[in-house]
């Protein structure tokens, strides 16, 4: 059963951005706005390397990722060929202007997905982050 939480407004997300919503358990979900005002809401984590594809550019129906480049499918969550993996796909409704999100799939998809432990993308840097990780220098 469907139950939906208003999360912001489409004026609240930029033309071909995205806006991050943060939830209680798990990764952020980022809700995309296309040129059509289309809206979708992806986890906001690359299938390839974990990166933050909020922070990507929007185009039609997809986002290239800021690490890499990869092109993720807005409406799937899966990379394009060449590139494979998926990253999980949320369920939008906009009703008028206001955009909502499922509060079970909030409450209960991909909670076990994390940041990487390395990386651009890994690590706040706080003091006391365990996700981060320093690389030992190489040796002659
Ligand atoms: S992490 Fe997104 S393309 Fe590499």
């Amino acid at each position: 059963m469907e139950h939906w939480i208003p999360v912001c407004t489409i004026d609240d997300i930029a033309v071909l951005g995205s806006r991050r919503i943060s939830r209680a358990k798990g990764l952020d979900i980022a809700v995309f706005r296309n040129d059509r005002d289309e809206v979708f809401a992806l986890l906001d984590r690359c299938p390839h390397k974990g990166g933050p594809l909020s922070q990507g550019i929007v185009f039609g129906t997809s986002v290239a990722c800021p690490l890499h480049n990869w092109t993720i499918d807005l409406e799937g969550g899966c990379a394009k060929a060449p590139d494979e993996g998926c990253t999980p796909k949320f369920s939008v409704k906009v009703t008028g202007s206001v955009v909502h999100l499922d509060t079970s799939e909030l409450a209960t998809l991909a909670l076990d997905l994390t940041r990487p432990r390395a990386g651009p993308v890994a690590s706040t840097g706080a003091v006391g982050d365990q996700t981060f990780e320093v690389q030992a220098p190489h040796t002659a």
